[in-house]
Formats: structure tokens, sequence, C-alpha cells
């Protein structure tokens, strides 16, 4: 009988967690070999890549007589933990974030377009834990297929570059900060073809011109006290190239992505950044779900303002 009970309460709890869609806090309680053990750990490992928050348990006499780490965190302790984290969401409270995100398409044809692998998943997180936080946010969004609908943040549809950098330029102004996540491309077709381009035994040559540089020309246009931010991806020189992009950008921080890191870049749930600010402060994060990186951004930005 108690076993079927705690049967019932177990599935309660584990139909309550995979349907919340709220900030998601857990405290494990064992035995210290339990707690040690392979399994538990990669659990933790996993639950915290998604974005929740661990509550460690507290060293001390167990149960079972032994003594390690398995006590649960004293309750006073996770009350904090929880009010903490509820009270620093506010700290972008009446501040007006900008935030791009996805890939851009570049139409050849009615039928075609060159666009790039971005899921949009990065800069929304990064949306989102500024809403969280309390800032009023506007998302300019490329072509995604990733759900996001969040009332309270504003979004902004385009498909192309030079729609990106028109919404941009008439957002740009009005805003304190601006994190530019969007994959744009760099090239689009001079020509659009009106209609399909029929197939050929020939080779088809695509002629194509520069698309507008917006981070370069946010960082030229840049009013006082506005922080702009930017992505890297890059394969080689990895630093030296962020941090050239960051000084010839005019830009506050620069978030570098790099697609050598296992689990991290286009369609993951998960990245792995480094930020480099202007002095030149190089900070390596560990691979962690992007709802997590996004709130390293957001950590960061704070520490301008
Ligand atoms: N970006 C932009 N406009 C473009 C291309 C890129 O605003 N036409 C922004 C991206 O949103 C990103 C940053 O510039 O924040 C860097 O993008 P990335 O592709 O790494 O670099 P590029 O500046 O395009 O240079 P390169 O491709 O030579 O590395």
């Amino acid at each position: 009988m108690g076993k079927m009970v705690n049967g019932i309460a177990d599935n309660l709890l584990v139909a309550t967690y995979l349907a919340a869609k709220c900030p998601v806090f857990f405290a494990p309680a064992m035995d210290v070999d339990m707690f040690r053990h392979l399994t538990t750990q990669k659990n933790i490992k996993t639950l915290q890549e998604y974005g929740h928050t661990l509550l460690e348990p507290e060293i001390g006499e167990l149960a079972s007589g032994l003594t390690g780490p398995g006590r649960l965190q004293e309750p006073e302790k996770m009350l904090s933990a929880v009010t903490d984290f509820f009270e620093k969401k506010k700290d972008f409270s009446g501040k007006k974030v900008l935030v791009t995100a996805g890939p851009t398409y570049e139409s050849i044809d009615p039928v075609r377009f060159i666009g790039n692998y971005s899921s949009g998943r990065m800069g929304f997180a990064i949306a989102e834990a500024f809403a969280h936080r309390g800032a009023q946010v506007i998302v300019i969004a490329g072509p995604v297929s990733v759900d996001f609908n969040t009332p309270s943040i504003k979004r902004i549809n385009v498909t192309s570059a030079v729609e990106m950098f028109e919404a941009c330029k008439s957002e740009a102004p009005d805003v304190d900060i601006i994190v530019m996540s969007a994959a744009v491309a760099d090239y689009s077709p001079v020509d659009k073809a009106p209609s399909k381009i029929k197939k050929k035994e020939s080779a088809l040559t695509l002629k194509l011109e520069p698309t507008h540089d917006i981070l370069k020309f946010l960082g030229e246009n840049k009013p006082p006290g506005q922080k702009l931010v930017g992505f890297a991806l890059e394969t080689d020189n990895e630093l030296g190239n962020a941090k050239l992009k960051l000084k010839n950008k005019n830009l506050d921080l620069i978030v570098l992505n790099s697609l050598k890191d296992k689990g991290a870049g286009f369609g993951l749930p998960t990245n792995k950044v480094t930020i480099i600010d202007r002095e030149n402060n190089v900070e390596s994060f560990d691979l962690k779900s992007k709802k997590l990186v996004a709130e390293d951004i957001a950590d960061k930005i704070k520490n301008l303002l």
C-alpha cells in the first residue's frame, strides 16, 4: 500500500514537472554513495543543462550512519535561494532591450533562398532572460521554426538581411541594450528572379552582393550610454578575430561561439561561449543550456550598466 501511494505521488510529481513552464529548482537528498554515483551526477548535470537550479545537498551525518553530502538543504536556505533568484530577475526593470534572432533568407527566385542553420534558440533565450528580469523586450526574428510566443515580448518578423537592417535601424535609437544574435547573411543574390529558374544542362552562376553589416551600422550610430553586444562565430584564430570584431564594430561585449566545441552551435539546446569586453577581459563559460548562457550574457551586460 505504502509503495502504491509512493508510486502515485511519484507519477504526480513527474506529471507536474513535465508540464511546468516556470523556473525549476531541485534539492536532492540521499545517501552519500547514491549521491556520488555517476548516474545521479549525470542526471543532475542534465537537469542543470535544461536550465534548472540545483540546491546542493548539505554535508553531514546521514540516516545510514555515513557522513558526506546528501542531507536535504535547510528550508531557510532553499527559500532564500528562490527569493534571490526572483529578486535578481527584476534587475533590468526600466530598461529597453532589442534582441535579434534566427537566420535570414536571401531569395534566389520565388521558391529558393540562401539561408543558414540558425534555429533562433539562442536569441529567444536571451530575449526571455531579459523579459524575466524586468526589461521591456523587442525581438526581431528571421524565419525560424521553433515556437516563440511570450506575450510580454514584442516580436517583429523579417525574412531577409535588408528587412532585418530596416527593422533594427528603426528600433535601435530607442533602446538601452542591443544583443545581435541573429545569423545575418553576409551576401545576397544581386538579381532575385521573378519566376522559378528552370533547370539547364550547364552550370548555374549566382552573383552575390554584400548585405549591410547591421552590427557595424549600429556600432557607428550608437547613442551615448547604449550597450551593444555582438556575436562571433569563428573557426580559426577565434579569440583574435573576436577581439578585432569587438573593436571594429564598436561593441561593448562580444560573445564568441566556436564550432569546434561539441554541443555548441546551431540548432542545439546547449552552447559554450566566451565573452570578451572592451578592456580585453576574457571569460570562458562551460557548456550549458542556452537558457543559462542567456543568463550569463545578461549578467555580463548588467556589470556594464
Ligand atoms: N552581423 C550583422 N550583419 C551582417 C552579418 C553579421 O549584424 N550582415 C552580426 C551578427 O549578428 C553577429 C556579428 O555580426 O552579431 C558577427 O557575425 P559573424 O558572421 O561572426 O561575422 P561577420 O562580421 O559577418 O564576419 P565574418 O563572416 O567575416 O567572420
